[in-house]
């Protein structure tokens, strides 16, 4: 197993490119199943999280040609089988996209029930509730949900419109929106989404499904209406920059400090974070050009002109809000700031495993129940560290290069999930880190 050695204390200089978002092309990609006509993507990252939606993809007849890097075109050109098996939807979570394509176009879908996972339990009730709403019947079978559209007359089976409201206990559901727009986009009539998550990869999926020929208005705000059409033909699309990436890399030049320029950034998605960035200290420099969904920015963190870094109180939110996916690498650039901080997490409330392992950095961080009260130190120490989910082995990646000394990552494979070659690209901008093969590293489990 993989992991990261870095050597801390080396500020970051240069400029990136943000590559295209892993979580807009997973529900992307699974809407190539609502058509037999080519889907061509372009801006696809090279993710392990793409790998296994492509291998998920191809065990349900929709294959994938890589063209050129970052190029695939999609196709199903066998419909036959609709059984996405638990060998892996237990690797992906994002396998549910496949329910809402499948279910609209084949008439039923058979999945694997996924798991809780690291970040806590993840339900799948609202996705389910959606599919209800527009007639399918839904059993669970042998840890499969196994959903079926009613009838028409003919024999053939379709979904109908209806209203749909999606409001869960922690707000909306981004994939359960997902799910619920590629189904009403081939069901018959009016589907009205109330409480919509509004996350900017569910409008970049919207206007995937308009250029395949769907009827949708309002994608990006909390009230969707879908005109379902009887058939979707091909399309080619550009997967939206990573704003998730952005972010961490953002954190990335508060954290180790110096200047970096990030070229593709999705600005306009990225406010709940450059508003508290500004407000510790960290300097963005908008230049949002033409296009603010993919602008230039300048972030700059420079200790000797700058002072320490000031505290902040955060709270995740459903987008436009903090998001839960830059929680992590935030909590740890709060660890180095002169005060206390306040972090609240709301959609994800045991999503805090990264705390354990920053304390063993040196951080002070007391955790009561869904809040954690960080109290800013002066320096983090670098020390053997295991990474839990993906967003926290950012978190501990970004610890490292602020650390003093040696900071070893283990089980890298998590951030391999979403992050494209991370090492190189902070190892171009003058980081000290490389990948090794951990086998003699790694340490035993703890007992007991
Ligand atoms: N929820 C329910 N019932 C449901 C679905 C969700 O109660 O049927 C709850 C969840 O437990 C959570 C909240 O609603 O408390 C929001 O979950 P959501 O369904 O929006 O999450 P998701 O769609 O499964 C996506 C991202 C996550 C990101 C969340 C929240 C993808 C592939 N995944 O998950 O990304 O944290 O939205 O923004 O898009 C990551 O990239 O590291 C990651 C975990």
């Amino acid at each position: 197993m993989d992991a990261f050695v870095i050597e801390g204390g080396r500020p970051l200089r240069g400029s990136l490119r943000v590559n295209g978002s892993k979580n807009a092309a997973l529900p992307i990609m699974a809407a190539a199943l609502l058509t037999d006509q080519p889907i061509d993507l372009r801006a696809v990252p090279d993710l392990a999280d793409i790998d296994n939606m492509k291998r998920l993809l191809a065990s349900l007849g929709c294959h994938a040609i890589e063209s050129a890097p970052g190029a695939v075109r999609l196709q199903s050109i066998d419909e036959s089988s609709s059984h996405a098996r638990y060998e892996i939807v237990r690797t992906m979570r994002a396998s549910i996209s496949a329910l809402g394509p499948m279910l609209a176009r084949r008439g039923e879908a058979r999945i694997s029930m996924p798991g809780g996972c690291a970040i806590g339990q993840r339900p799948v009730d609202l996705h389910l509730r959606g599919m209800e709403a527009l007639g399918a019947e839904i059993t669970l079978e042998q840890g499969d949900i196994v959903a079926r559209a009613p009838r028409r007359a003919g024999g053939k089976r379709r979904l109908r419109g209806a209203p749909v409201f999606l409001g869960g206990p922690f707000g909306s559901t981004v994939l359960g929106t997902a799910n619920v727009m590629c189904a009403a986009a081939l069901a018959e009539g009016r589907t009205i989404i109330e409480c919509a998550a509004c996350e900017p990869e569910i409008a970049d999926l919207a206007d995937l499904l308009i250029a395949m020929g769907a009827r949708i208005e309002g994608a990006g705000a909390p009230r969707i209406v879908i005109d379902g059409v009887d058939e979707l033909a091909g399309a080619a699309h550009e997967i939206m920059p990573d704003r998730i990436e952005a972010g961490t890399f953002m954190i990335a030049a508060g954290i180790a400090g110096g200047s970096l320029t990030l070229e593709n950034c999705p600005l306009d998605a990225l406010m709940a974070l450059t508003n508290h960035l500004a407000e510790i200290g960290v300097h963005v420099e908008e230049h949002p050009g033409s296009d603010p969904r993919r602008a230039r920015c300048d972030v700059s963190y420079e200790p000797r002109r700058d002072g320490r870094l000031k505290p902040a109180q955060v709270t995740t939110q459903p987008h436009p809000g903090f998001p839960t996916d830059l929680q992590a690498q935030l909590l740890a650039l709060l660890c180095l700031a002169d005060g206390n901080s306040v972090v609240t997490e709301k959609i994800f409330p045991e999503r805090f495993l990264h705390v354990a392992e920053l304390s063993r950095m040196g951080a002070q961080v007391f955790r009561q129940g869904p809040t954690a009260v960080i109290s800013g130190v002066a320096r983090l120490v670098g020390a053997p560290v295991m990474a839990s989910d993906l967003r926290a082995s950012a978190c501990l990646v970004l610890a490292g290069l602020a650390a003093e000394g040696t900071t070893t990552v283990h089980r890298v494979y998590h951030l391999d999930r979403g992050y494209e070659k991370m090492e190189e690209r902070l190892a171009a901008l003058g980081a000290r880190i490389e990948r090794v093969d951990a086998k003699e590293l790694e340490s035993a489990p703890a007992q007991g």
